[in-house]
């Protein structure tokens, strides 16, 4: 099984266990007000037999990962990331985590570690990632991590049709220093 070692945590396969935490993210609304994809009908469960399913593909486009506690193993969020093209190499990332764990640095050091591998294993050109102007964890976390903001543009909420601001951060593999 596919696994990464942080300071404090463990970045592992999903595996069909993990459907536990989906659902305690499913239910929490400090969550799915950034992360719509846990709501729908079945949205989570289709997703993470999805996830396991793609993580096997050979050759690997995807890393969806629990990030668990070392010293119990439990999990208690998820990363993932990924491309569609294995030549350019841009990949895209996304994460969430349970409020009770948030603010303790956790999300920083799951993100540093992948883009460290995205950069020195998958030979990652660009890393990329977005939220709206109004998660500023999630902004700060891409910040800490080392990605620049490059791009912001209006994005108009379809169950609200409120028009939001959603920010693109990424880095380069030019600005990569080991
Ligand atoms: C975004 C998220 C992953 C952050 O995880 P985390 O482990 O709490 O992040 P970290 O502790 O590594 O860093 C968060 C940073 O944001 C800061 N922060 C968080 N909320 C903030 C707020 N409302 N105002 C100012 N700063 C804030 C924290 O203080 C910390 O910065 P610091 O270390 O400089 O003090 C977590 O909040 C989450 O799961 N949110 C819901 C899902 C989500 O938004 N996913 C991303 C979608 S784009």
């Amino acid at each position: 099984m596919f696994k990464l070692e942080t300071k404090r945590l463990v970045l592992r396969d999903l595996e069909i266990d993990d459907l536990q935490l989906f659902y305690d993210m499913s239910i929490e609304e400090k969550i799915t007000n950034y992360q719509r994809w846990f709501l729908g009908k079945n949205g989570y469960e289709q997703w993470v037999e999805d996830s396991i399913n793609h993580n096997k593909r050979k050759p690997r486009f995807a890393y969806d990962l629990a990030i668990t506690l070392k010293n119990s193993g439990k999990a208690i969020g998820w990363i993932g990331w990924g491309t569609d093209d294995l030549e350019k190499c841009e990949y895209d990332f996304g994460y969430s985590l349970l409020p009770e764990y948030w603010s303790k640095g956790i999300m920083t050091e799951a993100l540093s570690c992948g883009v460290d591998y995205m950069f020195n294993k998958l030979n990652a050109s660009t890393v990329s990632g977005e939220c709206v102007d109004d998660n500023i964890g999630s902004a700060r976390v891409m910040e800490k991590a080392g990605l620049l903001l490059i791009k912001e543009w209006d994005e108009i909420n379809l169950e609200t049709e409120k028009i939001r601001k959603r920010r693109k951060y990424s880095k380069s593999s030019d600005f990569y220093v080991t």
